[in-house]
């Protein structure tokens, strides 16, 4: 995998937009096979994550496009509803599938996402849902063997407001006959920005965005098309290198309302922080304070996906702050990187203590998608030259990561590994999708 070299200590000045979210868009991808057609997706990231969906697509016998930012996917042609163990380790969100192959062609075959760098990853919550509804479910040696003569509306009570749950119970309920409420839903900006989508389907569903989603199901769909609302990880984790970094940084397109938590706490830390409609302005030119504990919770709460690049821009700055991790079992694979570049860690359970101070660059290696962007952060405000390996994790999540910083005037440097994996073939605008041989994905 290739690797970043940074030179730490350079102000982050000028201004950013903030790509499409990896996290709308994904669900959304799934959608498309729910009817017949050509959706067309805007605001699409090129992300490894987006290719490897539309791969998936692919291999089911849809035709798919990437052409200037948007993903056009012509679903008409479907003629599969299994995938290989191969794509289906690629990342966690091949899962999403499960609930729209069950509505489109009553059956779905697929192995169980693999447990990976953030715990164990279970799917219990999507299974049970699927099953409310009427689907059939056989765990055959980790393959998934799924069935589903007819679905029909139910009451679904999840147990926690997961957010794949809700996603797969939603792309489900939309074939099924009769109302669905999805009780207990995720509350996440991206399962409204899934929720209309299916409306530029023809779908009726309301609610998301709320703990209660409805489906009104039994409606012929018809391809949609929309734009995918802006990356609030991306958005948190500009912020929290420009905390780190120093400088003063205007992003573009970025919702201040998904990321509030997030301004929060970097302000509580010292940094000039406004927003005006989608723009969001960060000034940062005093070494960062101590904070109030950061709880990780489903939103509106801390996201856990912010929780590592927080980490690390406070890691660099002065006092103890306290995050309790309450999301993933696993979710601190970035505190030996920023240890080993001298941060003050201590790690009990899910609770981690920071202790800030000056940190100077290392050898540090990624080790999942958002600890990957971690070790970024704090290279860029750490004295002196870091290397870090494992780009594959963030290219995962976030597309151009070195050019954006370079156009901020940070000094950050992408060393090519030669291409022993068909990388250039993921470049965007290609209609082929290599697949991609990386350890199991996170996200
Ligand atoms: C989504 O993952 C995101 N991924 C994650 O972002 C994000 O961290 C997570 O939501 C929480 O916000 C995508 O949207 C593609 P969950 P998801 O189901 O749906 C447990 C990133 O970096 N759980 O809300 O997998 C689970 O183990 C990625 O962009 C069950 O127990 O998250 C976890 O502890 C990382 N059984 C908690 O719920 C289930 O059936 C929340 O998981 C499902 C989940």
């Amino acid at each position: 995998m290739d690797t970043y070299v940074v030179t730490g200590k350079k102000p982050l000045m000028g201004s950013v937009s903030v790509h499409g979210s990896k996290n709308s868009v994904l669900p959304i991808l799934a959608a498309t096979i729910l009817a017949r057609g050509e959706s067309v997706i805007h605001n699409c990231p090129a992300l490894r994550d987006v290719f490897a969906m539309a791969e998936i697509l692919e291999c089911l016998g849809c035709r798919v496009k990437y052409q200037e930012g948007s993903m056009i996917v012509d679903a008409t042609d479907l003629s599969r509803s299994d995938i290989s163990d191969c794509l289906m380790q690629e990342m966690r969100a091949s899962v999403l599938f499960l609930g729209p192959l069950l509505a489109r062609t009553g059956e779905a075959e697929m192995s169980c996402p693999g447990g990976c760098a953030l715990g164990p990853r279970p799917i219990d919550l999507h299974i049970k849902a699927l099953e409310e509804l009427g689907a059939d479910i056989a765990d055959r040696d980790g393959r998934l063997i799924c069935r589903a003569a007819r679905l029909s509306g139910r009451k679904i009570v999840l147990e926690l407001p997961s957010v794949g749950a809700t996603e797969n119970a939603m792309l489900a309920a939309v074939g099924a006959q009769g109302t669905t409420v999805i009780c207990n839903a995720a509350r996440e900006p991206e399962i409204v920005d899934l929720q209309e989508f299916l409306k530029s389907m023809g779908a009726k569903v309301w609610g998301a965005g709320g703990a209660t989603v409805v489906v009104e199901g039994g409606v012929q769909l018809h391809p949609g098309e929309y734009t995918v609302m802006s990356d609030r990880i991306v958005t948190a984790t500009y912020l929290s290198a420009v905390a780190s970094a120093g400088g003063e940084v205007e992003l573009l397109g970025a919702d201040y309302r998904t990321v509030a938590p997030v301004i929060a706490a970097l302000t509580e830390a010292g940094c000039a922080i406004q927003s005006l409609g989608n723009r969001i302005w960060i000034q940062s030119h005093t070494p960062l304070r101590n904070i109030r504990s950061i709880y990780t919770a489903p939103y509106p709460g801390f996201p856990t996906d912010a929780q590592p690049v927080l980490m690390a821009a406070l890691a660099g700055g002065t006092g103890k702050t306290e995050f309790i991790e309450t999301i993933f079992e696993n979710r601190f694979s970035h505190v030996e990187g920023l240890c080993r570049m001298g941060a003050d860690i201590q790690v009990d359970g899910i609770r981690a203590i920071v202790r800030g101070c000056a940190l100077r660059g290392a050898e540090l290696e990624a080790y999942d998608l958002r600890g990957g962007a971690a070790l970024v952060v704090a290279a860029l405000g750490a004295e002196g030259e870091s290397r870090i390996g494992g780009l594959g994790y963030i290219d995962r999540g976030y597309a151009a990561l070195e050019d954006t910083l370079c156009s901020l005037g940070a000094d950050i440097f992408r060393f090519r590994e030669p291409d022993t994996y068909g990388l250039e073939a993921l470049e965007p605008g290609l209609s082929t999708f290599e697949p991609l041989k990386v350890a199991g994905g996170e996200g």
